[in-house]
């Protein structure tokens, strides 16, 4: 997409969101240059567990999902894929357990890309590395059929900004890219201790408040907004019952916001909101996959159980 209909498409999400009756923002607009920076300091942050449970997972299962995996040739996709290093895990894994890889990461971003192509090139020379730039919605639709078949990764947790049914609907659209006998691997992070998740997205360091906050200072810069940033706090809640982890940002005084024009009026209090990371239960991830047409396989753990990968195979 070009940027200047990305951008335009930005102003429109922003300006319905505001308007709406409980304002929003999608939360897949934090990634801007600087949002994408502070995310990767939340990943190295010790509130923030999940990768390192991936990462866990990916070295200690890695082989046990091979073993799943019969066929010796396959094409391994990668939905989103970002900068590899971690997907890098799984990969030289299935290697040494003697399967014939050929990656194929997909994402938006031709930049990313290009440091994943490094990045595995450094780490695997000998691996087939095929990059795909564009929307995985389209990008996977248009994969052409081969011979071996697919593994398909959608890693990072990246189904937890889903909404239930939207996470149904998003299985449902993989599988139908899918044959018979090609596998997806899902991961998820885990219903657990309250307190727990709440830290993650509530940091005392405040590094989870820059990352929500950065989306202010976007629309500031990209779409001439006047937001002032010492006018809204971040606040985050989880809700045990559903799994839902929600992020806000709050309007502390009664103001107006004007952006690219128009004004949007702001009770004191009101708040917007931005994300939603939503956990799973074992069952409830097993419950999906079948949901959405999948012949469940088996779900991975780490020590802790804190997160989890699971395996679905097409029929
Ligand atoms: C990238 C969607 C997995 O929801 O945990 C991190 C993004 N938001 N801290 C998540 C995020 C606040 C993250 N995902």
């Amino acid at each position: 997409m070009s940027e200047i209909l990305e951008q335009t498409t930005f102003l429109k999400d922003v300006i319905s969101g505001l308007q709406a009756k409980s304002k929003r923002i999608s939360s897949k607009y934090f990634y801007d240059q600087k949002g994408s920076e502070i995310f990767q300091q939340i990943m190295d942050m010790e509130e923030y567990y999940l990768p390192a449970c991936e990462k866990s997972i990916l070295e200690n299962e890695s082989e046990n999902i091979a073993a799943l995996l019969k066929s010796d040739s396959i094409q391994v996709l990668e939905l989103g894929a970002g900068d590899g290093t971690k997907t890098s895990i799984i990969l030289e894994k299935f290697m040494v357990a003697g399967k014939n890889i050929h990656y194929f990461p997909m994402d938006i971003s031709a930049d990313i890309l290009k440091f994943n192509q490094k990045t595995l090139a450094n780490q695997l020379p000998k691996l087939a590395v095929t990059p795909i730039v564009g929307d995985y919605h389209q990008t996977l639709k248009e994969f052409p059929k081969a011979e071996e078949p697919k593994l398909i990764l959608f890693l990072g947790s990246n189904i937890g900004n889903f909404r239930p049914q939207e996470a149904i609907d998003f299985l449902k659209f993989v599988k139908e890219c899918m044959d018979p006998g090609d596998h997806f691997l899902l991961a998820s992070d885990l219903k657990k201790n309250p307190s727990q998740i709440l830290r993650a997205y509530s940091d005392p360091g405040g590094l989870t408040k820059k990352f929500n906050m950065n989306l202010l200072e976007r629309i500031n810069t990209e779409l001439d907004g006047d937001f002032n940033l010492k006018g809204f706090d971040h606040y985050a809640t989880y809700n045990p019952l559903d799994g839902l982890a929600q992020s806000f940002l709050v309007s502390l005084k009664e103001q107006e916001v004007n952006i690219n024009g128009k004004t949007f009026p702001f009770d004191r209090y009101e708040v917007i909101h931005t994300e939603i990371s939503k956990k799973y239960g074992s069952d409830e991830l097993k419950q999906l996959m079948e949901t959405a047409g999948f012949k469940f396989k088996k779900i991975f753990y780490d020590t802790n159980n804190w997160y989890a990968l699971a395996l679905g195979e097409a029929i």
